[in-house]
């Protein structure tokens, strides 16, 4: 399940139709679009249409130069060649799961409610943290007893707050009040077992991003590396429309091997 974020955008002088880029900067060869649904795109539908260009490429032809090559010294040369191919195909796969993600737009989310959502096959939820005026996106299971935490509620202390048994999370993930536990007891609320992972998120061109990988070598990864940014959705000139919408697919057969 992917979240596809679609944005157009328009001004008196132009119309732009812009589509996310596909995870970006990819060089996947010929990736398998697999739609269990067949979605049919409906003809007056403000989404705009993929099309996937074929490249155009250009054969030219080599022509050898009359020296020859000593079969040793060629042998050699198809060896090294060999392995500065395989070394750039390593260099060039594509890690999906470094890389920012778009959510939601900001408008569409509820301060009131936590969201559950499923984005690269991760389920999340989303939440407003009053606490540190800003959206947060944690796994949607609770550390406890594995509940989905967007059934949860915030609670009055700005906290998210599992349905099933009540613990309460701050802004990083921490369990902060465990009802069970005795008050003159051991703090185990402290405990990293009770920690709910916490992606890092920001908010750019009123879109929620997210990126699927909470170890804490990526805490500050937005000062690091951002999303993609359409300086048209934050020009007052332009009008636009957001929308989006949940499609099912996957890579299937070697292609999704090789990703994995
Ligand atoms: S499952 Fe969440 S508090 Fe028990």
């Amino acid at each position: 399940m992917g979240t596809l974020t679609a944005t157009s955008l328009s001004s008196a002088s132009s119309h732009l139709n812009l589509i996310p880029r596909r995870p970006f900067g990819t060089k996947i060869k010929n990736p398998i679009l697999h739609n269990p649904f067949s979605y049919q795109h409906p003809t007056n539908s403000h989404l705009p249409s993929y099309q996937f260009k074929r490249a155009k490429f250009e054969l030219s032809t080599a022509i050898s130069s009359t020296d020859t090559v000593p079969a040793a010294d060629q042998s050699s040369k198809d060896a090294s060649f060999g392995q500065e191919t395989e070394n750039s195909e390593k260099d060039e796969k594509f890690d999906w799961y470094a890389q920012w993600y778009p959510v939601m737009p900001v408008c569409d989310l509820d301060k009131r409610r936590p969201l559950g959502k499923k984005v690269m096959g991760i389920d999340i939820v989303v939440w407003w943290d009053r606490n540190e005026n800003e959206w947060k996106v944690f796994d949607d299971t609770c550390p406890h007893r594995l509940a989905p935490l967007s059934e949860g509620r915030i609670d009055q202390w700005g906290r998210l707050q599992c349905v099933y048994h009540g613990w309460c999370f701050g802004g990083s993930g921490d369990c902060k009040f465990i009802p069970q536990a005795p008050p003159d007891g051991p703090p185990i609320h402290t405990s990293s077992k009770a920690c709910v992972a916490a992606y890092p998120s920001c908010v750019q061109n009123g879109i929620l991003w997210f990126w699927p990988n909470a170890d804490s070598q990526y805490k500050d990864i937005f000062s690091k590396e951002k999303p993609p940014y359409i300086p048209e959705i934050d020009d007052p000139s332009f009008t636009n429309r957001m929308l989006t919408r949940d499609i099912p697919y996957g890579l299937t057969g070697k292609e999704g091997d090789q990703l994995r």
